[in-house]
Parts: C-alpha cells; sequence; structure tokens
C-alpha cells in the first residue's frame, strides 16, 4: 500500500473515535416543538396529511408539553387553529384576548413557570375568511385580483402580538412577510409594556409548496377575494421567490434593523445554501423550520419502506444544523428525543 500522509478513514474507524471528532451536535434543546391548539376542551384532531400530528384543546396539549419538558425539549411554538364561524375579512379573531393561543399561553405559564419558553406564531391567515396573512383591498385600477396591504395589516400583528405578551409569551414570531412588521410589532410591543418579549422574525419566508399539510391543519389556505374581485391563490406577493438568495440578505438587514432578536429561515432542507447564507451574515441566533411538507415526505417515504425513519430524521436534523441554524422547529421533535433517534 502507497504511504499516504493522511488517511481520513483514520478517524472513522470507530464508534467512539467518530463522535469524537463530530463537528455537529443534536441537543433536545436544540429543538422547538410547533403545536396547533384549538378552542374547547377535551379536543384532539389528528390531521390526515401529518401522521401522528394532531390539533389539541389546551387541556391535552398541557401533558404534551409537561412529556416536551421531560425530554429535554424546552421551547414550543404555539399555533392557533379557530373555527370558520370565528373568522372575518380582518382576521379580528387573532387579537381576541379569550383565542385558544392566549389561553394556552396562561395555563403553560401556570403550569411550567419560567421552565418552557413559549413562543407563539403571529399571523392572520388562520383567522381571516379568505385565508391570507394580512389585509385584502380590490385590485390595482384595472386590476384582476385583490392586493394584501401591509399599511392596515400591520396594527393587527402588533394587537396580536400584545395580547400574546399579554398572556404570558416569551417570543412572539411573526411569519406574515408584511415589509415593516418587525417594526410594528416591536413598538406595540413596548408601548404596551412588553419590552422584555423577543421577536423572533420569519425573516426568510420562501412561497413553498411545501407548506401544504400546515394550511389543512390551520384551514388557512388563501381563497376567497373581497368586493368581489378574486384574491390571489397563493402567496408570492409577500413570500419569498424560491429563486432567489441574495434577496434574503435583503431581508435579514431590514428585520435586524427593525429589531428582531431571532432570525428565522423556512422551508429548511431544500434551502440549506440560505440557512448557510443568513448565518454568515447575522450573529443573531438562527432558527431553521422543518416545515409540515418536509415531515410529510420524510414519513411517506418511511411509511413506504424506502427510508430509515430514525436515521433519516436525525440526518435531516442534523444538516439543518451543519448548515448554520442553532435551533430547528420539527413536528419530529418529540418523537425524535423520545425513541432516541437524534443519537
Ligand atoms: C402562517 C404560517 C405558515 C406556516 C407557518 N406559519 C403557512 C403559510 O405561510 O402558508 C407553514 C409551516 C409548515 O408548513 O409547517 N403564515
Amino acid at each position: 500500500m502507497s504511504r499516504q500522509p493522511l488517511r481520513p478513514r483514520r478517524l472513522r474507524a470507530t464508534a467512539a473515535l467518530r463522535s469524537l471528532v463530530a463537528e455537529t451536535h443534536l441537543a433536545p434543546e436544540q429543538l422547538v416543538w410547533p403545536a396547533f391548539v384549538v378552542p374547547g376542551r377535551d379536543r384532539l384532531e389528528p390531521i390526515a396529511s401529518l401522521p401522528r400530528v394532531a390539533r389539541r384543546s389546551v387541556d391535552l396539549l398541557l401533558p404534551e408539553l409537561e412529556r416536551a419538558l421531560e425530554l429535554g425539549i424546552r421551547s414550543v411554538m404555539l399555533f392557533g387553529v379557530v373555527g370558520e364561524d370565528a373568522k372575518d375579512a380582518v382576521g379580528s379573531a387573532a387579537s381576541a384576548p379569550d383565542g385558544p393561543v392566549p389561553e394556552a399561553l396562561r395555563a403553560a405559564r401556570a403550569a411550567f413557570g419560567d421552565d418552557l419558553v413559549l413562543m407563539t406564531d403571529v399571523c392572520l391567515c388562520g383567522y381571516t375568511d379568505h385565508g391570507h396573512c394580512g389585509i385584502l383591498a380590490p385590485p390595482r385600477p384595472g386590476g384582476s385580483h385583490a392586493r394584501v396591504l401591509d399599511g392596515p395589516t400591520l396594527p393587527r400583528l402588533a394587537a396580536m402580538a400584545v395580547r400574546h405578551a399579554d398572556a404570558g409569551a416569551d417570543v412572539v414570531a411573526p411569519s406574515d412577510m408584511m415589509d415593516g412588521r418587525v417594526a410594528a410589532i416591536r413598538e406595540g410591543l413596548d408601548d404596551a409594556g412588553h419590552d422584555g418579549v423577543a421577536i423572533l422574525s420569519y425573516a426568510v419566508k420562501y412561497a413553498s409548496a411545501f407548506y401544504g399539510p400546515f394550511r389543512d391543519a390551520a384551514g388557512s389556505s388563501p381563497h376567497g377575494g373581497i368586493d368581489g374581485h378574486p384574491a390571489p391563490s397563493d402567496r408570492r406577493s409577500y413570500q419569498m421567490d424560491p429563486r432567489n438568495a441574495r434577496e434574503a440578505a435583503i431581508e435579514v438587514a431590514l428585520d435586524e434593523a427593525e429589531g428582531a432578536d431571532l432570525l428565522l429561515v423556512k422551508p429548511a432542507l431544500p434551502y440549506l445554501d440560505v440557512v448557510a447564507r443568513v448565518r454568515a451574515l447575522s450573529d443573531r441566533p438562527i432558527v431553521a423550520y422543518q416545515v409540515s411538507g418536509e415531515y410529510a415526505m420524510l414519513e411517506a417515504a418511511a411509511e413506504a419502506g424506502a427510508l430509515d425513519r430514525a436515521a433519516a430524521v436525525r440526518e435531516s436534523l442534523t444538516a439543518i444544523r451543519r448548515a448554520g441554524a442553532d435551533l430547528v422547529l420539527s413536528y419530529h421533535a418529540l418523537e425524535a428525543v423520545a425513541q432516541g433517534w437524534l443519537r
């Protein structure tokens, strides 16, 4: 055998050697668990496109949060889901003090004190009767589709964030992609005496096909319209174009300047180049969201016997961390820790 000065395989020989030189680690506290919460009691609603993920009323959510804490997961991201009868054109229910999210926040704070970091999604799409993330206006003169406006949306997002902060949120996470919302939410929180509540901005959020199952879960697919004008059936006028990576730098710079404490990139696996780019641009903590479609894809492949579920989930989560994410938001979080998939 020829003499080779460096043989990388020497350090791959045993599991002990491999873990000694591993560059990336995945710990339970680096996972955030996304949870859907519905009004009422004793409600556990499976989601067809997301196997083993359910919408829960607060009473059934609390035991899951306790399990998360026992597993070493320290944070949850709450998404509120309300019935169609509670929705209107401007998403009024988003800032109702007795909505499912404020109710869950109060109950979780009472049950777990400061042990669990309580994060909330801030967006109107689950509360508007047209499913868009902002307020609609008629088309431009001669235009065919209603527009989604920043202006009237910002105060509603700020009010929603304040309501969540009132109920005990540690972190509010605007996912709407309206321009200027981080500044509007920061001002709203500060004016309401919540200057200690942090903002996790969905700074780099793409208009992605991988959100499909989430929209089933949250009943938030864009549809309908205003004054007889149809609304767009997608979110491409506010979420980012998948063809663009440099544009991420613009979003990051704006959200940092507006006061975002943490930054989020989503989806995760198809956008690892963007995660790495944002890592290089920012010293803020970076969260990557392994979204519903990523989860559904892994589950379908595992169910079909095409992939080893544990290994594929571990590898996906590790790749997201390796690309530069500090934290990963994942529907697999609880199961991955409980089943030992991270090791
Ligand atoms: C709300 C929101 C969405 C997701 C998180 N927050 C859906 C969307 O933008 O349509 C998607 C998360 C997932 O797919 O898991 N704006």
